[in-house]
């Protein structure tokens, strides 16, 4: 391995504390250093690893000498962290999604652009061979003209849950049961059957949380290619139900339950017993750190070497702009002139 890469973090609660376990474990990249608004976290985590802390992010950006940085903080915080990093040329590996609101996504977008830093972001589900053979059946066309593509996510979340931080169940920095538990599926939905262009209905309701976002979610949607769909998203459903994608076009059809392909079929022919890996269950159904975190090591290994080949990573910002582009058309169709939570 040639050059060492040196990556720094932000946000050293639950999520990132995973990114660092990783980042110990993949050759040729070393941890530089951390950074937490929360003096007690950056320095546990800072001391946990061996590597010393910031509380600031400009000053850790001027001094830690990094050349990737992961950004694990709360959600609406990613793209304006981002943007900083850009500027200054670092690359950006950003948890889910880029952040909530599309247009500090673009202005991400456009900042990576500009400066030449990578942007990639962490959506695990992609990760697994049989979902990108799901995929890769509907990029050469093999299913035919896609006709509809729906998703579940029927989760649990507690009150405590949300209680936990300030930062949850807010609309400026987390959004709803859609922006953070469901955007994997909205995500997966617009991955396999491309953008939506519009919401054609959208109910968004507060129904058993003490919170200002929604935890019921029902929508209907039409695709650019003119495919249509349907999304339930909740935090009240308990005993969580399977996170269901389903995709059918006029010569194939797939379900995913999760990232584990569980139905998949091509002119007829069934095309499940011909994958090694069916995928994997990432998990959060009922518990958020009940995760699986194989599919993030996939893609943690994957930008770093995206970084030395000089190319886009698994899932680039264009491709994690098509959920939060998703997730605004929603809001927007349910809570119009309440775009950006104020
Ligand atoms: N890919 C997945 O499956 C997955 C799972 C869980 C969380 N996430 C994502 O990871 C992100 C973090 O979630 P979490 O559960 O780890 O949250 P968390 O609350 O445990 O951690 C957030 C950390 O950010 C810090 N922070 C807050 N404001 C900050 C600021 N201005 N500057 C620097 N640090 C700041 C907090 O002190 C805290 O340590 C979210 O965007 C979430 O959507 C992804």
């Amino acid at each position: 391995m040639s050059l060492v890469l040196r990556a720094g973090l932000i946000g050293c609660g639950g999520m990132g504390r995973e990114h660092l376990k990783i980042l110990a474990s993949i050759e040729g990249v070393q941890i530089a250093g951390v950074c937490d608004s929360r003096e007690e976290s950056a320095r546990s985590a800072g001391q946990d690893f061996g590597v010393p802390f910031w509380t600031d992010l400009e000053a850790f950006l001027d001094e830690a000498g990094i050349d990737a940085l992961h950004i694990c903080s709360p959600t609406g915080m990613h793209g304006l962290q981002g943007i900083a990093a850009a500027k200054r040329g670092i690359h950006i590996l950003s948890e889910k999604p880029l952040d909530i609101h599309l247009d500090t996504v673009d202005a991400l977008i456009a900042e990576c652009d500009k400066t030449g830093a990578l942007l990639g972001c962490i959506f695990q589900r992609r990760a697994f061979p049989a979902a990108r053979a799901v995929y890769e059946s509907i990029a050469d066309g093999s299913m035919g003209k896609i006709l509809s593509c729906s998703v579940s996510v029927k989760w649990y979340r507690s009150q405590e849950y949300y209680n936990q931080d300030s930062w949850r169940g807010t609309w400026s920095l987390d959004g709803g049961a859609l922006a953070n538990q469901g955007i994997h599926s909205l995500d997966q939905m617009v991955w396999l059957a491309g953008p939506v262009e519009e919401v054609e209905y959208a109910h968004l309701d507060t129904v058993a949380h003490d919170i200002e976002v929604e935890d019921f979610a029902l929508v209907v949607v039409r695709f650019a290619n003119g495919a249509r769909g349907t999304i339930e998203a909740t935090t009240c459903c308990r005993p969580d139900l399977a996170t269901r994608v389903e995709i059918y076009g006029t010569n194939g059809s797939a379900a995913l339950d999760d990232a584990r392909v569980i139905r998949f079929g091509i002119g007829g022919e069934d095309r499940l017993q011909g994958l090694l890996d069916h995928g994997v269950l990432t998990g959060g159904g009922a518990d958020p750190w009940a995760i699986s975190l194989a599919g993030h090591q996939i893609q943690i290994a994957d930008f770093y070497q995206a970084i030395r080949d000089k190319r886009p990573p698994m899932v680039d910002g264009r491709e994690a702009r098509m959920s939060v582009d998703l997730l605004d058309k929603i809001y927007r169709k349910a809570r119009p002139g309440a775009i950006r939570g104020h």
